[in-house]
């Protein structure tokens, strides 16, 4: 079947009359790879692909053999830059707004992989290849030593200059608002509207659930949730979102 249908594009390919009027076989050509085989990492690339468009979804783990390319990627200059592309979008949306400077202008943010970056936790684990264990991310969450994602810092600069508050909703639990504070601060994140970190009453139910159910309290309270960012699409899904959402870089782990 496939032989067949080879052949009969290569028909359509070499047939001078149809191909040339109609620019078609220069088309077929273009979708035809050109440049032998594929790459090293090419695969890798496809996964990561699929995973930012939410078409691979339900993953524990990073497949074993991306782990060299998920490291190289997180470390060097791609995920930054991507990260960038991002805020930088969400920038000229939030400067185009035309706000009512009432105070009650939100945006939500996810901590983790959003504003927090666990990166020198999972350069020690494989890079999400290793199985999540609870106990050892908790161990590191506690230390309160993450560091920034640079350039959501920057969209949280831009957003209090333009009277816009934030509003952390984070899937770390509540007992660890402490650590959860202390670490913003230290590296500064110092003010916000609202810190909000799921309560034991979520037990069992899915980050959208949860943080979908405080999007809509949020509203229910006035609020205008103008902007929602987040690494995972569980950030940005459910009723409501916010007016725009905008998906960060995360190709190390899934959260439903
Ligand atoms: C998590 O890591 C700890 C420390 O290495 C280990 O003792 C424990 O068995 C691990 N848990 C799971 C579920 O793998
Ligand atoms: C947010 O969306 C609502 C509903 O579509 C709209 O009425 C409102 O003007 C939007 N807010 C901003 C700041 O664009």
């Amino acid at each position: 079947m496939r032989m067949l249908l080879l052949f009969f594009l290569a028909t359509i390919v070499v047939s001078p009359s149809q191909g040339s009027d109609l620019g078609l076989s220069h088309q077929i050509h273009l979708l035809r790879p050109q440049s032998g085989n594929k790459f090293p990492g090419l695969s890798c690339l496809s996964w990561r692909l699929g995973v930012e468009t939410r078409n691979i979804i339900g993953w524990t783990t990073v497949p074993k053999e991306c782990e060299g390319y998920v490291g190289h990627y997180m470390l060097g200059y791609q995920y930054r830059e991507d990260s960038k592309v991002v805020t930088n979008q969400a920038i000229v949306y939030a400067q185009s707004l035309k706000l009512k400077g009432d105070g009650k202008d939100v945006w939500v943010f996810d901590i983790d992989e959003t504003t927090l970056s666990n990166l020198p936790y999972y350069a020690e684990h494989g890079f999400g290849v290793q199985p999540y264990n609870s106990t050892l991310f908790n161990q590191w969450v506690i230390t309160a030593k993450a560091p920034a994602l640079p350039e959501s810092m920057k969209l949280y600069k831009t957003l209090l200059s333009l009277g816009i508050k934030v509003v952390f909703l984070t899937g770390r639990s509540e007992e660890q608002r402490t650590v959860a504070t202390n670490n913003l601060n230290h590296v500064g994140f110092h003010t916000w509207e609202k810190l909000i970190l799921r309560a034991s009453s979520y037990t069992g139910k899915t980050a959208v659930e949860y943080k979908s159910t405080e999007r809509k309290k949020l509203e229910k309270n006035g609020y205008r949730i103008i902007g929602n960012i987040g690494d995972q699409w569980s950030d940005l899904m459910g009723t409501p979102t916010g007016n725009r959402t905008f998906k960060l870089p995360d190709p190390m782990y899934y959260i439903s």
